[in-house]
């Protein structure tokens, strides 16, 4: 084959004879389904090494100019094939997604996540602290602190199991919520996002049931549905998760866990009394089943007394609990831990080994350096203080501007309340014209396992400062007002 080659040209050879083979095929001097020739013969006819030859044949398959069959040669390619690949015809993913598909099936955090950023709405719709109270000068203390300490140890490689002396810290301020853990029985994780994951991926397979709070946090619904697990939802009043109907379901429905919020409930605000406490614990030790106590919420208390956690309850071992930094410090920081019952210890590790090798080895340290300058203290009492105001200005606001037949929960902790609308309004209508108005919220439909209540919703009563919460709780009175209008509207239509 003649091919004329310049050897002193900056195009690289194997590019010239990819050009030129090229410029044949679209001359229709070579025809779809003539072989080219092979690698060694055309190499020695042009006096080149085989590998130049390879590398043009490789850039005109990549092109679809040809295609190469193992033991039989290259050919020049069907027209059609060959637009196909110029293309680039996407890949058909669908049809690829074999696992659950059930993540964030509404879409909701993140839409909640995109509202939010909207500078004139006023949203009550995350369930996240507030961004004016975050302790960013201490941190950014600690951070540089560790910097000049660690150099570039922090900045490395480091364990699964999380960072020593934050493991130990850890320990420390657990004593404090009347939690006896060892260092060995802490494992940090990013988030307590990640502790419920890994606990599920732990202990169920897919098929498998869980049973949790109806409604309950959303992220662990997802948790539980990306993982193939069904969940079963059990009813919350007043004193937190009805356990006198989780009684009748145990023994008959025999779930792999119980996924519980005891202190102030996400997305309803309540607290698991006491005594509903101890009775869970019997429970789990009568049916040998364990327990997953999320514990993100339960540091922030505004008033009335403090209720040990399950964990510090728990005599046997039943309890797998997760919390983290995220809802009284610094969401954004991504450190959370587990408290593990020992046997699941070396599981729970290979398990977040695999799932992200360690969490940030910097913002542990950070933290743990944070801890050390005892400051945490300073900062609950003012964001405690704060939050109390907030949570008091959404309650006289809810009072003041929402029509009778709205009720709506009193949290003595936490960041959200649960609000019920009056009867013929939907929640998922309201939710339209809310933002019409200057004013969202989470849905709260989006937080039941099943059968959700369309009446519900959730606000957060302290990411604004009161006078915001008064000025959105204004909007999203005459939004429910409006809607109410809208309904009656839409009856007489109907009746008349
Ligand atoms: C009840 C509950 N658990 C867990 C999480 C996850 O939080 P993080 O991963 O930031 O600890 C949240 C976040 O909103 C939550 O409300």
């Amino acid at each position: 084959m003649n091919i004329d080659l310049k050897r002193d040209a900056a195009m690289p050879l194997y590019l010239q004879i990819k050009e030129q083979l090229q410029g044949r095929i679209e001359q229709g001097v070579l025809l779809p389904g003539t072989r080219l020739p092979a690698t060694r013969t055309l190499a020695g006819d042009l006096d080149v090494s085989r590998v130049t030859v390879v590398n043009a044949y490789a850039e005109l398959e990549a092109e679809g100019w040809v295609r190469a069959y193992v033991g039989r040669g290259t050919f020049v390619s069907d027209p059609r094939r060959r637009d196909e690949a110029l293309r680039g015809t996407p890949y058909d993913w669908e049809s690829t997604l074999l696992g659950p598909s059930g993540v964030s099936a509404s879409g909701m955090l993140s839409d909640m996540l995109d509202l939010a950023q909207h500078p004139d709405l006023i949203s009550f719709a995350m369930g996240a602290p507030a961004t004016d109270l975050l302790p960013v000068r201490d941190f950014r203390e600690a951070i540089n602190q560790v910097l000049r300490r660690d150099g570039g140890e922090a900045l490395q490689y480091d364990e699964a199991a999380g960072y020593g002396p934050l493991r130990a810290a850890i320990a420390r301020l657990l004593v404090g919520d009347g939690i006896q853990a060892s260092v060995r029985d802490v494992v940090v994780t990013s988030g307590s996002q990640q502790g419920l994951d890994l606990a599920t991926r732990v202990l169920t397979a897919p098929g498998d049931l869980v049973i949790s709070e109806s409604p309950t946090y959303v992220g662990a619904l997802d948790v539980f549905r990306s993982n193939g697990v069904e969940v079963l939802g059990v009813p919350v009043d007043e004193g937190g998760l009805r356990v006198d109907v989780l009684e009748e379901l145990v023994p008959s429905r025999d779930p792999r866990f119980i996924y519980t919020i005891p202190g102030f409930h996400n997305p309803t605000g309540v607290t698991l009394s006491l005594e509903r406490r101890r009775r869970l614990l019997q429970l789990a030790r009568r049916y040998d089943t364990p327990i997953l106590e999320d514990g993100v919420c339960s540091e922030l208390r505004y008033e009335g007394a403090s209720i040990l956690s399950l964990r510090a309850l728990d005599r046997g071992e039943h309890v797998v609990y997760v919390n983290s930094f995220s809802k009284f410090l610094l969401p954004g920081i991504r450190v959370g831990y587990m408290v593990v019952p020992q046997d699941l210890r070396e599981r729970l590790i290979r398990g977040k080994q695999a799932a992200d090798l360690f969490t940030c080895s910097l913002m542990q340290r950070a933290l743990a350096r944070y801890l050390d300058t005892g400051r945490l203290g300073a900062h609950l009492v003012t964001i405690r203080q704060a939050y109390r105001e907030r949570r008091d200005a959404m309650l006289a606001g809810l009072a003041r501007r929402m029509p009778t037949g709205t009720e709506w929960t009193r949290p003595q902790g936490g960041l959200c309340l649960w609000v019920r609308l009056p009867e013929s309004i939907s929640a998922g209508q309201l939710y339209l014209t809310a933002i019409e108005h200057g004013a969202a919220f989470a849905l709260g439909s989006v937080f039941f396992p099943k059968n959700p209540d369309p009446s519900s919703l959730r606000l957060n009563f302290a990411a604004h400062s009161p006078t915001r919460i008064d000025e959105g709780l204004r909007r999203l009175g005459s939004a429910v007002r409006d809607q109410l209008r809208r309904s009656v509207d839409v009856r007489e239509k109907q009746y008349s």
